[in-house]
């Protein structure tokens, strides 16, 4: 059976990482279900011209953010682990705070309190004070903080190729070889 992963993209700024995590998970035997917010809905658009339709090839299936009878509301419908990427200090703060305003938010939960891999590629600068209390308080309930912090080491040559490295760590992250990362080999 094909392993379930559940993707959150929020109104942050860095869609371009969510769109290159589905490129590389498309490479691997995964089916993704996903949900998006309505800033994640207006940023997208806004930063890549896209739709959540334009991305229906890679997505098994898309849910509303208020569909909270979806199946990943529940822990018994056996989702793998789950990436919100990206992920605004509003989600995170929600998510740390154990506040289910959205799907994206209560299969957050859910997946914690499964103790499944829950990773939130949190994105903003500079920090406060609550951001980091949060980041704090989530990582202490399980979850992983993997902020796209942009790596130079790999030469990349677009913002695709920046993009599809830490899309490659995610999938690591959460126990998925999707190919195509280049790995460090030495100088
Ligand atoms: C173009 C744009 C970029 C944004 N970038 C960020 C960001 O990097 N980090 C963040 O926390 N919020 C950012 N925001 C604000 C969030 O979208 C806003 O707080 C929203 O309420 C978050 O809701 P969500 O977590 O449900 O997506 C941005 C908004 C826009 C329109």
């Amino acid at each position: 059976m094909k392993k379930k992963i559940i993707l959150g993209i929020t109104g942050a700024s860095g869609s371009l990482y969510a769109v290159q995590l589905l490129r590389c998970l498309q490479q691997a035997d995964v089916e993704i279900h996903a949900v998006i917010s309505s800033a994640g809905r207006l940023v997208l658009q806004h930063e890549l011209g896209l739709t959540p339709d334009d991305l229906q090839k890679y997505v098994a299936k898309w849910y509303a953010p208020d569909d909270f009878a979806a199946p990943m509301s529940s822990g018994s419908s056996k989702f793998e682990a789950m990436v919100v990427v990206p992920c605004t200090m509003g989600s995170l703060g929600a998510i740390a705070n154990g506040i289910a305003k959205n799907l994206i938010h209560r299969a957050a939960d859910v997946i914690l309190k499964e103790k499944k891999p829950l990773l939130l590629a949190v994105r903003e600068t500079p920090l406060n004070r609550i951001h980091l209390e949060n980041m704090l308080k989530v990582h202490d309930a399980g979850a992983t903080i993997c902020p796209p912090m942009p790596s130079f080491y790999h030469h990349p040559e677009s913002l695709e190729e920046m993009a599809a490295f830490f899309a490659g760590r995610l999938a690591d992250l959460i126990g998925i070889e999707a190919g195509g990362l280049k790995r460090w080999q030495g100088i």
